[in-house]
């Protein structure tokens, strides 16, 4: 019945679907608008879409409110006029942290409201052109009788979030809270519903923060933005390889320089690594920012293909300033570094390290070579230990010493 109705519908309207070649296919021409801060901007993939809808995930304290009051307080100043929900914090709360920003503008509206069909109400009068929800959790849907912040209050407010943004063009922006383990009612149940999902990363301990594109529908996945965070909010940073090798102690055993892949952008790390005396007991193998089944493998062929007297020692592997990698182009940095502490001979002050160490020891290529070799030439390092089977193309300014094997490597590097 239904069906016959359908057939008769397209019927009347005449002409069947029509499948148009791929050159006459017009594209979405996405009007992009910039958040005021290009670091975020490189994250979204240029800017805020019309209807977008942007979750900004981070545990608490790691500066979401500050980064979107920031952005907001820009997005203003260019003549937007932006509505800032704050359901966590009062006016007053808000307003005591713009002072530090220096937010002034009068296009920002602040709204303190947590019910989801009051906070879309609001933005529809206000007509603002950018809505910020800050957080997802605080907000709640009047007649869901469960808590402010369990799953389905968290979900049907975002549901209708994203109706507003997908009825009315407008961009959102929400924040949500993650705890460590990223199970509570959070952003990971949202994830679906967005189209963005931007992870804000960094401990308190350290100034830099990371953001992060987890899934985009507008631009790259997996780019990177970095900031340091201050007296007065976050900036920018458009060099970051300076700022994780800044407070590097040229000519310590047990450090190495790695070119690591974040996103698009090439950026040096240093990877440290310390080796204990040996003791009786199970030795500590303790890692941060790497893979701790990574290291395991990489002191088992540093072990076993290079002779390295391993057993019994405690290893602690660190990436400084609180960065993580996934790589495996970082496994001859890892080992180099621990062959380097164990020695106590250093390496070569202005030399990258990159290559993946295979369980027969042999050293593997790794993608993007070039572009690391560029940032490191940029940096001022002139020599990179690399895999020999990817050594063909070499930029100028910088010297490739190809290895083919862990051993050979230690050799290289005056580690052995
Ligand atoms: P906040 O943005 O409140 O984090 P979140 O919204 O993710 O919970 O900021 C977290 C921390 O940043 C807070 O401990 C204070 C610090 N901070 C600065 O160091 N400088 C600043 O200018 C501001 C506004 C905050
Ligand atoms: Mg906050």
């Amino acid at each position: 019945m239904e069906e016959a109705q359908t057939v008769a519908r397209r019927g009347a309207a005449a002409a069947p679907p029509v499948p148009v070649p791929y050159p006459d296919v017009e594209g979405a021409d996405l009007v992009r608008t910039s958040t005021g801060l290009r670091e975020f901007d490189r994250v979204l993939g240029g800017g805020l879409v019309p209807g977008g809808v942007v979750l900004v995930g981070g545990e608490p304290g790691v500066g979401k409110s500050t980064l979107l009051l920031q952005s907001a307080s820009s997005l203003a100043e260019a003549g937007r006029s932006v509505l800032y929900a704050s359901g966590e914090e009062s006016p007053a709360q808000l307003r005591l942290r713009g002072g530090r920003l220096g937010v002034r503008s009068a296009n920002l509206l602040v709204l303190a409201e947590t019910d989801v069909d009051g906070i879309a109400e609001a933005a529809r009068r206000s007509r603002a052109e950018v809505l910020i929800v800050d957080s997802i959790q605080a907000v709640r849907c009047g007649e869901l009788t469960s808590v402010p912040g369990s799953v389905g209050q968290v979900r049907e407010a975002a549901a209708r979030l994203v109706a507003l943004a997908k009825s009315t063009g407008l961009p959102v922006l929400l924040v949500g809270h993650v705890t460590k383990d990223g199970a509570i009612a959070g952003p990971r149940t949202l994830e679906h519903v967005v189209d963005t999902v931007i992870q804000f990363e960094g401990d308190r301990h350290h100034a830099h923060r990371i953001l992060r594109a987890l899934k985009n529908r507008f631009g790259p996945s997996d780019e990177i933005g970095v900031f340091a965070m201050g007296d007065d909010g976050l900036r920018g940073i458009e060099n970051p390889s300076e700022v994780f090798l800044a407070e590097r102690a040229p000519g310590a055993p047990g450090s190495a320089v790695l070119a690591t892949i974040e996103g698009s952008r090439p950026l040096l790390v240093e990877v440290q690594a310390l080796v204990g005396e040996r003791a009786n007991g199970s030795p500590r193998r303790v890692t941060l920012g790497v893979d701790a089944g990574r290291v395991a493998m990489i002191l088992a062929v540093l072990a076993r293909r290079a002779g390295l007297d391993l057993a019994g020692r405690d290893v602690f592997v660190n990436v400084a300033g609180g960065l993580a990698t996934t790589e495996p182009a970082a496994d001859l940095a890892v080992a180099l570094a621990a062959a380097s502490s164990l020695t106590g001979r250093p390496l070569a002050d202005r030399m990258t390290i990159l290559g993946e160490i295979g369980l027969a020891g042999e050293i593997r290529s790794v993608a993007r070579l070039d572009a690391r070799l560029r940032e490191a030439t940029r940096l001022g390092f002139d020599a990179a230990l690399v895999p020999a089977a990817a050594a063909s193309a070499s930029p100028s300014g910088i010297r490739l010493i190809p290895v083919r094997h862990l051993a050979e490597a230690l050799e290289a590097g005056r580690v052995a």
